[in-house]
């Protein structure tokens, strides 16, 4: 293992990067993943942008709905491309290693681009509950205007929150041991690299993924409950199953998503441990993002109809 540090002054170091040690122990195993992970994160960028390209060349797609997804997928590419390449490459190369800058940068965009999706999902939510229980005012309510404006403030929430927080962590000192016990610069795991006392960064750490990942999902929560409830009372099963099936979509990229990531920030630290976090991790950063393309389309009559009616007008 090699020690990287500069020199400050006679009592003082301070680290210039840091190395992952997430997937070493596995030796030959990690050629199998390198091509298992390439795959899955390749499918997921032609999934996100089969997405993108289908719902700007379908007019019948031009609803608040398809803006917002026009939206996640584009923001699940980004931050997706914010981890695995660099995990790509370290699990063929010996020297896994990032600079201090690398890393800040990484979390930077990870996070930033992780709470944008938790508040993206909630107007999602919000945009199902306005269509399933208001009907009739739908189109007045969710204008493009609006539709513009709830997606530029889940955009300057998470860049506002997390670009405080990330400067805050990286104000800490650094000064050893500077192995990361996972794959890219999460917060917890650099957070404890730090030579200094955490405790208000963990708690300040909690408190943020307390309001504003619990926020977005209790939003969610409401919001789904009035829906369903609305839909029960539907009288014809046609509507209600109408109905369901243009949230069932979303209710499992919801539950997918906030289920590893509230297990993620708000497991209690006593019980953290590096090895769970990794596969959880793994869950959110390399597997959702692909489910979420793959979950829209093919459990959705509109998308398939639309595929359908692209390829036949292009192609024949
Ligand atoms: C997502 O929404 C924001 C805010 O409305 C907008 O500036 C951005 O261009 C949108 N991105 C895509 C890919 O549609």
């Amino acid at each position: 293992m090699s020690y990287k540090k500069e020199e400050l002054n006679e009592s003082q170091t301070v680290l210039t990067e840091f190395t992952f040690v997430a997937f070493s122990y596995l030796q030959e195993l990690q050629v199998l993943l390198f091509l298992v992970f390439l795959l899955i994160y390749l499918l997921t960028i032609m999934g996100n942008i089969v997405i993108i390209l289908l719902i700007k060349l379908s007019p019948s797609l031009h609803t608040p709905m398809y803006f917002f997804l026009v939206n996640l997928s584009f923001l699940e590419m980004c931050y997706t491309t914010s981890v695995v390449p660099q995990m790509l490459v370290h699990l063929l190369v010996e020297h896994k290693s990032i600079s201090i800058v690398g890393c800040a940068a990484q979390m930077y965009i990870f996070t930033i681009l992780g709470l944008t999706e938790c508040c993206l999902l909630a107007t999602m939510a919000y945009d199902r509950y306005v269509a399933i229980c208001h009907p009739l005012q739908y189109t007045l309510i969710m204008s493009s205007r609006v539709c513009v404006c709830l997606a530029a403030a889940s955009w300057l929430t998470g860049f506002l929150v997390e670009a405080a927080q990330t400067t805050w962590i990286f104000t800490l000192p650094f000064c050893g041991p500077q192995q990361i016990h996972h794959f890219f610069c999460d917060i917890l795991p650099v957070v404890k690299l730090a030579c200094a006392d955490t405790s208000m960064n963990e708690m300040a750490l909690f408190g943020v993924s307390m309001l504003f990942i619990m926020g977005p999902f209790l939003l969610i929560l409401v919001s789904y409950v009035r829906i369903i409830s609305t839909i029960l009372k539907m009288s014809s099963a046609e509507s209600r199953h109408k109905a369901f099936s243009t949230c069932s979509a979303h209710l499992i990229v919801v539950t997918l998503f906030f289920g590893t990531a509230l297990f993620t920030y708000l497991q209690p630290r006593s019980s953290y441990s590096p090895n769970t976090d990794k596969m959880i991790s793994l869950m959110y950063t390399v597997v959702t993002p692909l489910l979420n393309p793959v979950i829209y389309t093919l459990r959705n009559k509109e998308v398939k109809g639309a595929l359908k009616q692209t390829v036949a007008r292009n192609f024949y």
